[in-house]
């Protein structure tokens, strides 16, 4: 694996690359996991040239203490990459990426994605996601993008800043790596101690829980509500009301201890939250908490109801 630490000499390494295979490109801020090595492992099964890059974004932290405590694990970093096959690590310093200094110098219009949840909740951080993202997919030019499906809401926004900057780069989302206990791997998973690692799984428990209860209620008999005779419609799918299940989930997870900022149920594609779902377009439960000092997210989607 060939390190480069500069703009210039990665962009030196790749414009000698033979032409041939597409360039996927990793995007991470370090402290590896299988979760990251799961996206490489994608991008290498397509014949992928694969780039992956280690760089803690400071303008995309609105708590500068999460900041300061994101775990720096390079060392070990290389070696997963190594061992995964990458075949470049861009390791550049702050002033590398942001030569001009560490400030926001344009605006994205997220719209509707930097109001909700992750956009509510981490006010700037988006902003910060798309500065880093825009300023390294024009450094590193790939043909692929792999992100995952773990932070599900980021891979909207970048979907929309591809859009916006009409990047000529596709999208690859790749789906949540798990622990053998559920948890979604996360490089914060790092910060907990062995009592909350133990705990952490509360979260991946109450969104199993929330996949349950909604197929339960979707899989109710329709009761009393026949299609209107005559009418040629077909019977209307019984909804299930979100807002008891959701509550159920929150109050398990503060009895544990946690510090809930959110158990919503959204619309897959639009990220609207939602009051009922009838089964028919995907639709993802997603939390926020912090267990500790440590604030966790994860997301399942709800794959839509077969229709007979
Ligand atoms: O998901 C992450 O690790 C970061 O937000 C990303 C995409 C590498 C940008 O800093």
């Amino acid at each position: 694996m060939v390190i480069c630490k500069t703009v210039a000499d990665l962009r030196a390494y790749l414009s000698s690359r033979p032409r041939g295979p597409r360039l996927g490109f990793i995007p991470t801020m370090g402290a590896l996991h299988d979760g990251h090595a799961s996206l490489i492992r994608e991008a290498k099964a397509g014949g992928r040239f694969t780039v992956c890059s280690v760089f803690v974004n400071p303008t995309q932290f609105n708590d500068p203490a999460d900041f300061q405590k994101y775990p720096k694990t390079i060392e070990s970093d290389i070696l997963l990459l190594e061992q995964a096959g990458v075949d470049v690590l861009f390791l550049p310093s702050v002033s590398e990426i942001y030569p001009t200094g560490v400030v926001l110098t344009k605006h994205y219009d997220l719209g509707y994605l930097e109001t909700v949840l992750e956009g509510a909740y981490r006010p700037g951080h988006f902003q910060g996601v798309c500065q880093v993202v825009e300023r390294l997919l024009r450094i590193v030019q790939p043909d692929d993008l792999y992100m995952g499906q773990k932070d599900y809401q980021q891979c909207m926004v970048i979907r929309r800043l591809i859009e916006l900057e009409q990047l000529p780069v596709v999208l690859v989302v790749c789906p949540i790596r798990r622990e053998a206990d559920g948890l979604a791997m996360s490089s914060r998973n790092l910060r907990l101690d062995a009592v909350h690692r133990e705990g952490a799984t509360a979260i991946y428990e109450a969104l199993e829980m929330i996949r349950r209860r909604v197929s339960e209620v979707l899989a109710a008999p329709l009761g009393s509500a026949p299609a209107r005779r005559g009418s040629g419609a077909a019977p209307e799918a019984a909804a299930a009301p979100l807002a008891p299940i959701t509550a159920e989930a929150r109050a398990s997870l503060e009895a544990k201890g946690f510090r809930v900022d959110y158990v919503e149920i959204a619309d897959g594609t639009t990220l609207q939250l939602l009051e009922s779902w009838d089964g028919r377009a995907p639709a993802v439960a997603l939390i926020a908490a912090f267990w500790g000092e440590v604030r966790l997210i994860d997301n399942e989607v709800l794959a839509p109801k077969r229709s007979s």
